[in-house]
């Protein structure tokens, strides 16, 4: 199934309110991010994706692929199902070494080029965490951002699915903007939900989820982005003066203040 966009259709809330959004469309390539406190109804929203809900989940919401509902056969068929959901309590249950276990996922979704597969998808997981991974070492024997890595490559690569959802899975260990350009460069639709605000900022739109509905849609316009640039150069800041710091460096005010002067002025920032 090809799949070109992605549409939920509002329902109700927790408290059976109308859902104030009343329906989102997402295309291929694009990524959402679902924000909200917790008890929002984020993880019911992702897994009304994953479940392409029908009117037959609590909120009520209908999933459409290509502006249709899905077909039983492929909601049923883990081969075919387009979804790919990983949450924290995703986990490889395998202690064969890392090769083995890439080598047997290949050939079960793809038959072909087993080989290159494997090898794509630790170079994928290599680029997202900063720890390489030893392909002989056992899959139980990779660290927390080795493992959330090579999940995530194994889903886009291996597993090819078109849909990626993420559920607030940590993300410490994986190099937060590079995987979003890995993951725009595999055009997918990438829905994920994060209490990282660095990375929220970064998707296409913003769905805000308050007592169980979708509460608003805030869709990135230029505006926005010049605001995710500057926050982002700021985080780069914070990230060079904690390395700094770790690496037992003094600090002196005069530059810091030229590095945030030079922020501010990037990118008509004072107009
Ligand atoms: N639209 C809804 N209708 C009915 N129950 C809902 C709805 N949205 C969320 N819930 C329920 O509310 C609780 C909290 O939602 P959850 O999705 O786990 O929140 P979050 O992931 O934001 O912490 C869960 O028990 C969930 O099943
Ligand atoms: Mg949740």
């Amino acid at each position: 199934m090809e799949i070109e966009t992605l549409s939920i259709l509002g329902g109700r809330g927790r408290q059976g309110q109308d859902e104030p959004v009343a329906r989102v469309d997402l295309r291929m390539g694009e990524v959402a991010s679902i924000v909200g406190p917790t008890g929002s109804g984020k993880t019911e929203f992702i897994n009304d994706i994953e479940r392409f809900a029908n009117s037959n989940t609590p909120s009520g919401r209908r999933v459409l692929v290509n502006g249709s509902p899905v077909p039983e056969e492929s909601i049923g068929d883990p081969s075919r199902n387009p979804v790919a959901l990983i949450t924290q309590h995703t986990n490889f249950l395998s202690d064969l070494p890392v090769r083995e276990f890439l080598r047997i996922h290949s050939e079960i979704r793809r038959g072909a080029d087993v080989a290159s597969l494997v090898r794509q998808t630790v170079e994928f997981a290599n680029e997202l965490t900063g720890e390489a991974i030893d392909m002989e070492s056992a899959m139980t024997e990779l660290s927390g951002g080795q493992t959330r890595a090579l999940l995530i490559a194994d889903a886009v690569v291996i597993g090819n699915s078109p849909i990626i959802l993420l559920d607030e899975i940590e993300n410490a260990g994986i190099h937060r903007t590079r995987a979003l350009d890995l993951l725009r460069r595999h055009r997918k639709i990438f829905v994920f939900v994060t209490h990282d605000p660095r990375i929220a900022l970064l998707s296409d739109v913003r769905v805000v989820m308050r007592n169980g509905a979708m509460q608003k849609l805030i869709p990135k316009d230029a505006r926005e982005r010049r605001v995710a640039d500057a926050l982002s150069r700021l985080d780069d800041i914070i990230l060079e003066y904690r390395a700094k710091i770790r690496a037992g460096e003094p600090l002196d005010d005069t530059v810091l203040g030229e590095r945030l002067t030079s922020v501010l002025l990037a990118d008509g920032g004072g107009r």
